[in-house]
């Protein structure tokens, strides 16, 4: 028995499209003063990284300074950005990284928009070490029952161990979860880690996402070296397959990916570090919760919230 009840079940869920938005982390690892050298070393690095990521195919590192004024950035467009989507991407996410982090001497920003990327800056070397916090959690909030999450998830880690052998584990790669339902995974390092460091993240990625997010629908994971993302649809235009179906009689389409306006989605974040909740604006079209770390009972008040 079994998988027809549960065929049936995964055709009645309710496909909820989620957006990336923005979301900041400020280090607390010290503060530069407005005009300081430091504050014009930062802005120097953030406006190099704005002008030179797109000719540098996504990927852009930069050094500015001398002694502890140095600051060093990196930037990441993913999911293949075109330049012009590289570009909207890591322009709104350094302005959304300068209003949040005014004066911190190091802070990172993951943008979504149109499609996944990472901007970074610190006053100290980072360039090719891995590190797996913080992190910024985000999940649909339609939700599966657990036997539906769990066939789903065992599907979620296959690709990912299959993608273990890819170089950089850089993959877009879909799988059945029944003869009607496919799972469509993403998942991209920053170029400067090695191939186990990569491993390892989206591993970590992975094992966040579950015990921040189970249950969910889909979602998506960052950190400071990858980044994350399963959906029961196919987004970013990362997986052409599936526009080409085979020519098969009777099917009903695919779950489209619905339309604009998206419905309330979550942004949070796993354990370790300390409990921050940020609401962003909240709106008829979206709402968006920053949480730096999730105890269940935050996750179930969010969730409360957001279905109310
Ligand atoms: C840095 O500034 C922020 C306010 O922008 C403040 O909350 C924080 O405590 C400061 N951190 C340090 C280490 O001074
Ligand atoms: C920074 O410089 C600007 C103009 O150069 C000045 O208006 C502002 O007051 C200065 N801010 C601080 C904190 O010194
Ligand atoms: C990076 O951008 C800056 C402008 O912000 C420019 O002066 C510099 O030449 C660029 N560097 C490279 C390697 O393109
Ligand atoms: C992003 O910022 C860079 C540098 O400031 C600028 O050259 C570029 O035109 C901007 N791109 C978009 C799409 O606004
Ligand atoms: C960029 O990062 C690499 C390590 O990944 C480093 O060797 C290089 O010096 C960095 N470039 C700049 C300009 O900081
Ligand atoms: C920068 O480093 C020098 C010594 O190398 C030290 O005297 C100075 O206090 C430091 N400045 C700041 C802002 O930490
Ligand atoms: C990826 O492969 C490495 C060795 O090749 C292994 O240590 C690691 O556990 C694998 N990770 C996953 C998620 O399979
Ligand atoms: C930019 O991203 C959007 C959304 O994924 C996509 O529809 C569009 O085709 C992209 N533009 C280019 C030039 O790739
Ligand atoms: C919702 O937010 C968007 C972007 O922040 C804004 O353009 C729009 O006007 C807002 N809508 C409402 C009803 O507040």
């Amino acid at each position: 028995m079994g998988s027809k009840t549960t065929v049936s079940l995964l055709l009645h869920l309710i496909f909820l499209s989620i957006t990336l938005t923005d979301a900041q982390n400020c280090y607390n690892t010290g503060n530069f003063t407005a005009n300081s050298t430091y504050a014009k070393n930062r802005d120097l690095v953030l406006r190099s990284l704005a002008s030179n990521v797109t000719a540098n195919r996504g990927f852009y590192n930069t050094t500015i300074g001398s002694g502890n004024d140095t600051v060093y950035g990196l930037v990441h467009c993913m999911a293949s950005s075109s330049a012009e989507n590289c570009s909207l991407c890591v322009n709104s996410s350094i302005q959304a990284l300068m209003t949040a982090c005014p004066n911190q001497k190091e802070a990172i920003s993951w943008g979504g928009n149109p499609l996944p990327c990472i901007v970074r800056y610190a006053n100290r070397y980072f360039f090719g070490s891995l590190e797996l916090s913080p992190t910024s959690a985000l999940y649909n909030t339609g939700k599966m029952d657990a036997t539906q999450f769990d066939q789903a998830w065992s599907a979620v880690k296959d690709i990912v161990t299959r993608a273990n052998s890819t170089r950089n584990m850089l993959a877009a790669e879909t799988t059945d979860l029944s003869s009607t339902q496919k799972i469509y995974v993403f998942m991209q390092c920053t170029p400067d880690v090695s191939q186990s460091n990569c491993g390892e993240c989206l591993q970590q990625s992975v094992d966040d996402y579950k015990s921040c997010c189970y249950s969910y629908q889909g979602g998506a994971v960052q950190k400071p070296n990858c980044f994350f993302r399963w959906d029961l649809y196919p987004y970013y235009n990362l997986f052409p397959q599936v526009t080409s179906p085979s020519p098969s009689p009777s099917p009903s389409p695919p779950p489209p990916p619905p339309a604009s306006p998206s419905p309330p989605f979550i942004v949070s974040s796993p354990p370790p570090t300390s409990i921050t909740i940020t609401k962003g604006k909240e709106n008829t079209t979206s709402r968006t919760v920053i949480v730096t770390t999730v105890p269940t009972a935050i996750l179930l008040a969010l969730e409360a919230k957001a279905r109310g």
